[in-house]
Order: C-alpha cells, then structure tokens, then sequence
C-alpha cells in the first residue's frame, strides 16, 4: 500500500464515510505536516553542518562524525497515535508526537556530545522543549545518549510555524551498541533464554564501551595537551 492509500485508509476509520471531502482535506494537511517536519529536519542539520564547519575552521577538527535523519512514517504516525489513544488528525500528531523529525548526531567524544547539545540550547531561534540525558543517567539494559526535544521555527510563505524536532546525540561508540540493540529488541520474541544471555551480554558491553569512550577522551585531551 503507498503512503496515500496508507493514510486515506487511517483517515477513513475516522471521519465518517460519506464526507469524501473531508477527508481529502485532512490527507492534505498530512501532506503539509509532513513538508513541516521535512524543512525542520533541513534547517537543524543545516545549522549542525555550520557547527561542525566552524569547529574544522578554527581548531581543525570535526566534533560530528556523521548526521542521520528521519521522518516518521505515515504508518508509524498513525500506529502511534492509535495506540496512544489520540485522535488520527495532524493537529493531534502535532501536539502529541514529538518525534516525528528525527536528527541523530553521531560525536567522536564525549565532550563533543555536551558542546553540540549546548550550542544548539543557545540558539535563539531554538527553543528546547525537553532534555533526557541518559548519557549521565544510562538506561537499565545500558543505553546511552543525549535527547532533546528542540522547538524549530520553520518560515512558509503563509507564516512562521513550529516544528519540534527530536535530536539524538551520541557517540560512535553509544550508537554501534545501540544498533545492535535495538536489533535484538526486534528479534528477541523468539526464544526468551538466549534473548535474556544477550540482554546481560550487551548491558556489559554497554558499560565497556562507556569506559573506552572515557579513555578515548582522556587520550584525546592529551594528545592536544603534547
Ligand atoms: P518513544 O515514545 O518510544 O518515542 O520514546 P520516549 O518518549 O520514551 O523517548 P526516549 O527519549 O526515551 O526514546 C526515544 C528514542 O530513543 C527511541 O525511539 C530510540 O530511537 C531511542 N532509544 C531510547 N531508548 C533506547 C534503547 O533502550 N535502545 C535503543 N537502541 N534505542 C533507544
Ligand atoms: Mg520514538
């Protein structure tokens, strides 16, 4: 089914049958959320970019690896909303989803985690919504990496809207480890017994990489310091 059908078909549960048109319009405005969200994306790793760029020019180096980015897709939005129990209309996937845009920072070290995500909280024409740093308090089964929730102004020929943005900081470290569990977290409906060795497997593994991130930083700042 493509993202039109998808999205018709979401809509169709909701508004009742006979308002055809209705329901083009709420499909439109699917459409306009999703430009919304697309050009936030653009101007946050636009502005990243300038950071980083920055950085090579006055101390050459670069404190970001490599940027990755997402949206949300139709079916994803409104499989969340349903299961959330909200309304299936973009106002409502405005207002409770904030995770729609996706940016994911992948950092050399660790410091260079805390210097993008303070760059990008004075920002003045961000405003931040929400911060989870599970970097200094690290999830159970050991994830690890800097949330924000980051409000975007985006300007379209009809006025100023907002887009909040979710930006995942990490090191490369944090996101090869988060890779991998988040593989095992979608394949261990299997068989529980080896599911359960792997999710001790990998909370170890979590806590090496931490200390090596440690060491590489340490390292780093001596190397500079000779
Ligand atoms: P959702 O409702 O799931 O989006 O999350 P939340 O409101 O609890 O937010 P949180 O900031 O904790 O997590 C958001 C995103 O971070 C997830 O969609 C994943 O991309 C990532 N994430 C969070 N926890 C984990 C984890 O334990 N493992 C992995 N691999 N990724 C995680
Ligand atoms: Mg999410």
């Amino acid at each position: 089914m493509d993202e039109k059908d998808f999205y018709l078909d979401a809509i169709r549960d909701v508004v009742p049958a006979h308002k055809e048109n209705e329901i083009q319009h709420v499909f439109y405005s699917f459409l306009e959320l999703e430009h919304l969200y697309d050009s936030a994306i653009e101007i946050v790793k636009t502005q990243l970019n300038i950071f980083d760029n920055e950085f090579s020019m006055r101390f050459q180096r670069n404190p970001i690896h490599h940027i990755e980015s997402r949206i949300k897709t139709p079916q994803s939005i409104v499989g969340k909303l349903q299961r959330k129990g909200f309304p299936v209309t973009p106002d409502s996937a405005r207002e409770n989803l904030m995770d729609i845009a996706g940016v994911r920072v992948i950092c050399c070290y660790i410091d260079d985690i805390y210097a993008i995500a303070n760059l990008l909280t004075e920002h003045s024409a961000f405003s931040l919504r929400k911060v989870k740093d599970y970097i200094k308090n690290p999830k159970k089964n050991g994830y690890r990496s800097f949330h924000m929730i980051v409000d975007v102004p985006v300007h379209m020929s009809t006025g100023k809207e907002i887009a909040p943005v979710e930006i995942q900081i990490r090191t490369i470290a944090m996101d090869f480890w988060a890779s991998l569990e988040h593989q095992l977290h979608y394949k261990s409906t299997g068989n529980q017994a080896v599911a359960s060795t792997l999710t001790d497997e990998l909370k170890e593994c979590a806590e090496t990489i931490a200390s090596i991130d440690h060491k590489m930083q340490d390292m780093f700042k001596q190397i500079n310091q000779l």
